[in-house]
């Protein structure tokens, strides 16, 4: 049999059509199944199955059999692709006269926010540049692209790091889409990627995710639902009643670009009673376009972390740091 495009197209249908979580789930598993047919066709088979990480300034790539691992994450895979379609379609209206060019900087192995879509469009109206740190996620993207037909969409591969990638300034971008992120912004380059790419983005273009927010509360981090590949997303159990949730930052189009991103918090209160809210938790919520969003352990992106246990902490007050200098880490400070 041969291969296509609309190898894609009853999946995409559904997927895009998709109301319940229950009906996103099952797009998410029926795309991931369609992949796994193709995959045993490339002649790169098994090129994905590296699980060598890139350790680059800034965060940490993953290999490719990880990022793989990423589509059995099924609200973050669904929900990025409904967004980038959405994009394409406004960018469309916002750009009427213009092919849409599109930056997908982490594709990983088999570009999963772009590559399933490509059947709703023709090469003429939209250009994609691939990029990726991991040289065997080029090969096996690379030759999924010659499978499915589909070199027409697609400019050179770019193997580079996206946290200093200078695209050229003669084909503007209108949209970039970046995921490399992990739980509470930790470990991964999202940050600095994103400081990098968004003043590449055409005036009025659309970067995805939209915006990253970051929370702490008190919390008993054993007691919280927590998302991973191995759990049916839909039955992670009850939420936990936290205290003292506030919002640390934001990451969106407004990051500030001129140096290396750093945060400190204000100076944080340890609550009186610490017995049912012992740890101090982060967690990120995205925006990833307009409606579609990732709320608190929906995703592996979105699962809170447990930073310090107040039963080890000496003061009553203490502020919390960011940096993404070498990897993006989180560092709780005791106030004496
Ligand atoms: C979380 S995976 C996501 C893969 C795929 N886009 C998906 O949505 O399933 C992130 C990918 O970005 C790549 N990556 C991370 N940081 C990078 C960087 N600074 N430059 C280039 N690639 C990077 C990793 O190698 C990995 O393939």
């Amino acid at each position: 049999m041969s291969h296509s495009l609309f190898s894609f197209q009853n999946i995409i249908s559904n997927l895009l059509k998709s109301q319940t979580e229950q009906e996103e789930v099952t797009s998410a598993q029926a795309l991931e199944i369609v992949y796994q047919e193709l995959l045993e066709k490339i002649s790169t088979a098994f090129a994905h199955r590296d699980t060598k990480e890139t350790v680059l300034s800034g965060g940490i790539a993953l290999s490719s059999q990880h990022a793989l691992d990423c589509l059995k994450d099924p609200l973050r895979t669904v929900r990025f692709i409904k967004s980038m379609n959405a994009a394409i379609m406004d960018a469309q209206k916002q750009f009427p006269n213009d092919t849409i060019e599109i930056l997908y900087a982490g594709c990983g192995p088999v570009a999963p926010i772009i590559l399933p879509l490509l059947h709703l469009y023709q090469s003429n109206e939209l250009q994609v540049t691939l990029l990726d740190i991991t040289a065997t996620s080029k090969f096996s993207v690379t030759a999924l692209i010659e499978l499915l037909g589909a070199q027409s969409f697609f400019k050179p591969f770019q193997l580079c790091d996206a946290i200093s990638y200078k695209h050229p300034s003669e084909t503007p971008l209108h949209i970039i889409v970046s995921e490399v992120m992990d739980k509470a912004l930790l470990r991964e380059p999202q940050v600095r990627v994103t400081q990098n790419l968004v003043p590449q983005l055409s005036e009025n273009g659309i970067f995805i995710p939209q915006r990253i927010d970051i929370f702490q509360e008190f919390s008993f981090y054993g007691k919280e639902p927590y998302f991973d590949i191995y759990k049916n997303v839909l039955k992670l159990g009850p939420t936990y009643d936290t205290i003292g949730r506030s919002q640390l930052f934001s990451i969106s189009e407004a990051i500030n670009t001129n140096s290396n991103f750093n945060f400190t918090s204000e100076i944080i209160d340890v609550p009186q009673h610490i017995e049912a809210h012992p740890d101090v938790c982060i967690f990120a919520e995205l925006v990833i376009y307009k409606s579609f969003v990732l709320t608190k352990s929906q995703s592996l992106l979105s699962n809170p972390i447990s930073v310090f246990s107040l039963f080890n902490l000496k003061s009553k007050q203490f502020q919390l740091t960011y940096t993404t200098t070498d990897i993006p880490k989180w560092i709780l400070t005791p106030i004496i």
